[in-house]
């Protein structure tokens, strides 16, 4: 059972810039709530309560105000910053300690996962004992991301990052879950012509070794990126369309965390004074 995972929550944000000059992307509302609530909330519900966030030097002082050290969501989050984005690999250099002789989760700051079977998918795939997997889903542009061909029993034949020619139309999204070996084959990586550690090159170490696997989200379920301004404000629209149809907020941790009975109605009491006045302690103030 993999019960530890990773946020990888740094980058410089460029593209984003000026709107991440003075904060970090993943701290940028989509919608109602931080980007990093959303993976953060993925972990949760895939029962995972032990999480590194990596951060970028010299920011850890803004996420520690939202997220301090997990006690209010019943969880566990430790922070480790990483000096410059020298690659998705790094995590786990940079997690060595943290990830110790267990498996582990890892998850791209900047990810939006949604879905009906979701939960269950997430649990399904905590229970990898050996190996690697990765999470494909369908997109119209493959070329932005990286990219994995499978036959028809989910064999995966060939990844490759962002590849110019078209292979598949399968992206690999920034869900991952590792076995331990994952730190060893990390540390074995150099950096590629961009001059950094490729997430794709550790995949494929486990690809030659025989030891990958993928899982599909069906056309039921969302994978949204949000790289760009222009992603942020899409992925916002579709959070604000099902929260404001449904009344069910997507990614609200502390609902996740009583759900899941790692907290209590005192704590969501706590937490509905920590947020203040706001439309998110209302929906908190329904559930007690
Ligand atoms: O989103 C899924 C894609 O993520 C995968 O399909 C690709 O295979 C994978 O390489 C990655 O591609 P991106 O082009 O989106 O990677 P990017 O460099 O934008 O990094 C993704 C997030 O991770 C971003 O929010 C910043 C953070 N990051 C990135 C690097 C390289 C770090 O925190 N540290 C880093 O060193």
């Amino acid at each position: 059972m993999i019960k530890k995972g990773i946020i990888l929550s740094g980058g410089k944000g460029t593209r984003m810039s000026p709107l991440t000059k003075a904060v970090n992307k993943q701290l940028l509302p989509i919608y109602d709530k931080p980007l990093i609530y959303y993976p953060l909330s993925i972990l949760m519900l895939a029962n995972i309560r032990d999480i590194l966030i990596i951060v970028n030097k010299g920011q850890l002082g803004q996420y520690k105000k939202i997220l301090p050290n997990g006690d209010n969501l019943g969880i566990k989050i430790s922070y480790k910053e990483q000096a410059s984005p020298k690659g998705l690999p790094e995590a786990f250099i940079l997690g060595e300690k943290f990830i110790a002789e267990d498996n582990v989760a890892l998850i791209l700051g900047d990810n939006f996962f949604y879905g009906q079977n979701l939960t269950q998918q997430l649990k399904k795939n905590t229970t990898l004992k050996k190996g690697a997997r990765i999470i494909l889903h369908k997109v119209i542009k493959p070329e932005l991301y990286g990219v994995a061909k499978i036959n028809s029993n989910n064999k995966v034949l060939h990844i490759k990052e962002k590849p110019k020619k078209y292979i598949s139309d399968l992206a690999i999204t920034g869900l991952y879950f590792f076995d331990n070996n994952v730190i060893k084959y990390a540390k074995k990586l150099k950096p590629s012509k961009r001059g950094e550690l490729e997430i794709v090159d550790l995949i494929n170490i486990y690809k030659k070794k025989k030891n990958l696997s993928a899982d599909l989200i069906g056309r039921g379920g969302a994978w949204l990126d949000t790289g760009s301004i222009e992603d942020f404000y899409k992925t916002s629209a579709f959070v604000s369309a099902i929260e404001n149809r449904q009344g069910f907020k997507i990614a609200c941790l502390e609902e996740i965390a009583l759900n899941n009975k790692w907290i209590n109605k005192g704590n969501i009491q706590k937490a509905i004074k920590f947020y203040g006045n706001c439309e998110y302690s209302n929906y908190l103030k329904k559930l007690v």
